[in-house]
């Protein structure tokens, strides 16, 4: 195959997905950026040597300039830019959340089911050597039957308020939950090979974004929009297989100053691994506790990875579209995290516990 020609739409993160694809030097050509910021573009543009920019990504998706795209655009417009793209043939690799709500993501599903082109959720941590060290343990058998999983993002003060997006409900689907717990969902249930959830038990609270409390902003930012979203959320899923899932997420809380950290506990009857990651560290995140010759056994494995997830994401991405492999996340399994979080809210407002599929 020729080299890939790439666009990408939504320039905040999306430099992320750039810089990624221009990593891999010699397969692939970003050649077009879209975004409604124009001075930001013609910026980016210019100093990352991108030849085309757009405003409208209709327009870059039917140019004929790109094979595959990124979608790196608020959460509401995942799923009409990524319909769109599949609807003129185009990959795409759309940023977390897959969709703002699980109705949206399931047209999603649909339209990938159609295209000629892959489809692929960018759930980025999932490529980390740590994190693939931890699914080749799993399935290797060394945990026996992982009967519990505590996951969960937690941070002293990361209220995501610069533009007003993300806590805005209609377009950002909600908060913490949605912004953070998706990657943490993802891994656990990923770790498993996705068991289907039975019953989903959730809280959300807001109880430092509506005040203003722990929201980082400079002088010169815009007014913000109301606080419309939680800033916690906590939840209770059983598996299928009979595993349980413990979920915490927040984007503030009185805690150790400037933490923002992540984890996944998979606890099982033959050993438990503690994956931990502290304020975004590629190293020393992975303890594993089994018995060996009778004796409580703690291994410290030697990972080391790389800081930005998404050159690894990214780069499966474009290995899927090159060696015409299966994308590896799929549109489905963005549907069944979707269907998790719809019911985490579900449960919150009506304050019982949600049967999926009901
Ligand atoms: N995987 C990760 O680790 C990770 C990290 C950060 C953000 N994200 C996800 O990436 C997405 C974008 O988040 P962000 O932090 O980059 O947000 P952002 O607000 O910083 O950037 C979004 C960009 O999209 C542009 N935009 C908005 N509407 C547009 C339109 N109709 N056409 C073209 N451009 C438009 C905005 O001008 C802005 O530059 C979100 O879904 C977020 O959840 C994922």
């Amino acid at each position: 195959m020729n080299r890939l020609r790439v666009g990408i739409v939504g320039i905040g993160v999306g430099l992320l997905h750039l810089e990624g694809y221009q990593a891999l030097d010699n397969e692939v050509d970003v050649v077009a950026i879209c975004d409604l910021d124009e001075t930001r573009i013609t910026k980016i543009g210019a100093e990352y040597g991108v030849p085309q920019r757009y405003t409208d990504y209709n327009k870059l998706f039917t140019s004929g300039e790109v094979d595959a795209v990124s979608i790196c655009l608020p959460n509401s417009l995942h799923a009409p830019a990524s319909i769109a793209a599949l609807e003129a043939g185009l990959h795409v690799l759309c940023e977390k959340p897959i969709a703002e709500k699980a109705a949206s993501a399931q047209k999603i599903v649909e339209a990938a089911a159609k295209a000629p082109g892959k489809f692929m959720v960018c759930y980025n941590r999932r490529y980390r050597p740590d994190v693939a060290w931890m699914k080749s343990a799993v399935d290797q058998g060394l945990l026996g039957h992982v009967y519990q999983i505590k996951a969960g993002w937690v941070r002293e003060t990361g209220i995501p308020a610069k533009t007003g997006w993300f806590i805005t409900k209609a377009i950002a689907g909600g908060g913490p939950l949605i912004d953070l717990g998706v990657h943490v969902l993802d891994l656990a249930l990923w770790m498993l090979d996705y068991p289907k959830p039975l019953t989903v038990s959730g809280d959300v609270q807001a109880n430092f974004g509506p005040s203003g409390f722990k929201i980082n902003r400079k002088p010169t930012d815009n007014a913000l929009p109301v606080y419309g979203v939680e800033d916690s959320a906590n939840a209770f899923i059983r598996l299928e297989g009979g595993t349980l899932l413990n979920l915490e997420t927040n984007w503030a809380s009185h805690t150790k100053p400037g933490k923002d950290d992540f984890y996944v506990v998979l606890i099982g009857t033959k050993g438990t691994i503690e994956f931990y990651v502290e304020n975004y560290a590629s190293e020393n995140t992975v303890t594993f506790f089994t018995e060996i010759e009778g004796a409580p056994t703690t291994i410290y494995p030697h990972i080391i990875g790389q800081s930005s997830d998404h050159r690894y994401a990214v780069a499966e991405f474009v290995k899927c579209i090159k060696e015409n492999l299966p994308p590896t996340a799929t549109a489905e399994q963005g549907l069944t995290v979707m269907k998790i979080i719809d019911a985490i809210y579900q449960s919150a407002e009506n304050s019982r516990e949600i049967v999926l599929g009901e």
